[in-house]
């Protein structure tokens, strides 16, 4: 660097300290919002500070408040909001529609933050962002010492690029427990992520209790990909509720996968009357497509998951069929099946199964939700969602969303987080090298023959952590972060504002927060601070 280089940096580095103050700025939110202006001064959080609500926002201040008492040690009281009290006020105005679902305005003064929104959920994306303008130790678990709670003055107002901004975790090759899922839900939130896809349910084990099958918990919850001998783990429908209304609270809709007709060892060792048998390589992967009693234990299974999520989504999975499906060819009910339906090859099988059950799924009011194979399947575009994740597949992807399925996008580059995120990394997938920060950045790019009705079909995207090679907390870390920021980022920020040199700059000011709130996360500006962690 030159000196005079050196001279201007560190110049206006001492200017930024003086106009706003304390060390976090503004411009360093992340996902970027839409616009931001920083001003002069900061507001100084304290003993005697009150966060204060009106029209209806009392549950985030509350919220808020919550979020804020534990680092600060401050008793932050919650009240109505009556004249014009210096402190934190937390505002709905529901005619602010140019705010959209989940946007919101957040101005801060020497004595006042505002945050206003026209649904809670902006103004929950709203706190969130008034979290990050607080100093690092905010997001601490534990009270934090000696710290200068200032924030400072600015003027935001911001709104999604997309209304998915989601991650999926497979708990089945490696279970993860309730309070494990609560930290991811945690940080996902904090960075405007809002839904959660769970992968209960794969060869590996099978993570939910049904009430009506209790061998699908206690038989098929038994082993994990290291160890099939492990004793049962599951999540209780208790549990379930538990982790929804986590998530709830924190605006993050849970999307749950029961995979089927594939992936299905797990049940099959439970209640093998219904398996339709697999491969060498995957033995007992599929449910048995030809017996209408699959059809009806499916269904039972279905209508307790169903009670169990409030979301709209109901994901039943359906990829890598034929992985397993070699029995179907000898079995006689299959065959029968396939006669009377007039079914001509396992692939025509396959698509009734599939067809089918995404009716079920509409019949318990749900949107039947589905990888990418349900739509070649002709599961009806109507009242179904389809999840793109075969990179090499562009055509397929401008096939559903031009077929006017509503998609969310999830290739496995840039999205596949069991994909190393540097090349330098050797346990986790390679194709087309590692899935890295500068991927996700310039993802997705929209064709250039999409239409805006095209455009608007795609809901958004997110990232899928596969964990047959992820045992540990810490390894999950690992994976996970910081690419899940970059996931918020494309997910939140106009593709226009997205630059990822910006973009690392404040990533690089933001990791101490991942620090704080004890994620293990890969340090891309520091690699051997962070070694690589195997399992
Ligand atoms: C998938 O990766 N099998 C959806």
């Amino acid at each position: 660097m030159y000196k005079k280089e050196i001279v201007l940096t560190f110049t206006a580095k001492l200017m930024v300290l003086f106009m706003t103050g304390p060390r976090v700025q503004a411009q360093d939110v992340i996902p970027a919002p839409v616009s931001f202006t920083a001003e002069k001064g900061a507001f100084s959080f304290g003993e005697g500070t009150t966060v204060y609500y009106d029209s209806g926002a009392n549950a985030e201040a509350e919220k808020l408040a919550g979020f804020l008492r534990i680092p600060t040690g401050f008793p932050l009281p919650v009240k109505q909001f009556a004249n014009e009290q210096n402190g934190v006020v937390l505002k709905i105005n529901r005619s602010l529609n140019e705010l959209g679902d989940e946007g919101y305005a957040l101005t801060a003064t020497k004595r006042r933050v505002v945050i206003v929104a026209p649904t809670e959920a902006g103004l929950f994306y709203g706190t969130q962002t008034l979290r990050q303008l607080l100093p690092v130790e905010i997001e601490s678990p534990e009270a934090a010492q000696g710290v200068d709670w200032k924030l400072p003055c600015c003027t935001i107002k911001d709104q999604p690029r997309f209304s998915w901004r989601g991650m999926m975790l497979d708990v089945s090759r490696h279970f993860f427990d309730k309070e494990e899922v609560k930290k991811l839900l945690d940080t996902m939130a904090a960075y405007k992520l809002n839904r959660f896809h769970w992968h209960l349910t794969d060869t590996d084990g099978w993570r939910i209790e049904i009430k009506k099958y209790p061998k699908l918990a206690t038989v098929g919850g038994i082993g994990d990909r290291t160890n099939p001998d492990a004793s049962a783990r599951f999540y209780t429908q208790e549990d379930i509720k538990e982790i929804v209304k986590y998530a709830r609270l924190r605006h993050i809709v849970v999307v749950p996968e029961i995979d089927m007709p594939g992936h299905a060892a797990a049940a099959n060792r439970a209640y093998p009357e219904y398996s339709g048998g697999g491969s060498k390589r995957n033995p007992e992967f599929t449910f048995n497509p030809g017996q209408e009693a699959t059809y009806a234990y499916l269904e039972d299974i279905l209508e307790e998951v169903c009670a169990l999520f409030p979301g709209k989504w109901l994901h039943l999975g359906g990829d890598e069929v034929h992985f397993g499906w070699e029995k179907w060819k000898t079995d006689a009910d299959v065959k029968a099946m396939m006669e009377e339906e007039g079914l001509e090859s396992l692939r025509e099988m396959e698509c009734y199964f599939v067809r089918r059950m995404a009716g079920v799924i509409n019949k318990l009011g749900k949107v039947a939700t589905g990888w990418d194979e349900i739509a070649s399947a002709g599961v009806p575009n109507e009242n179904s969602m389809v999840m793109w994740w075969r990179h090499d597949k562009p055509n397929l992807r401008d096939k559903i969303v031009k077929g006017g399925y509503q998609t969310v996008l999830c290739p496995r580059q840039p999205c596949y987080f069991d994909f190393v995120q540097d090349t330098n990394h050797t346990t986790g997938r390679k194709w087309d090298g590692a899935a890295t920060l500068e991927k996700i950045i310039a993802f997705p790019k929209f064709p250039k023959n999409y239409t805006e009705e095209d455009k608007n079909r795609v809901l958004g995207l997110q990232c899928n952590l596969w964990t047959e090679k992820i045992k540990t907390v810490k390894r999950l870390d690992f994976m996970t972060f910081p690419r899940l920021l970059a996931i918020a980022e494309s997910g939140w920020t106009d593709e226009e504002k997205k630059d990822i040199d910006n973009f690392k700059r404040r990533l690089e000011a933001g990791l101490p927060r991942l620090g704080a709130r004890k994620i293990y996360y890969f340090n891309p500006f520091d690699p051997e601070s962070t070694p690589e962690v195997h399992e």
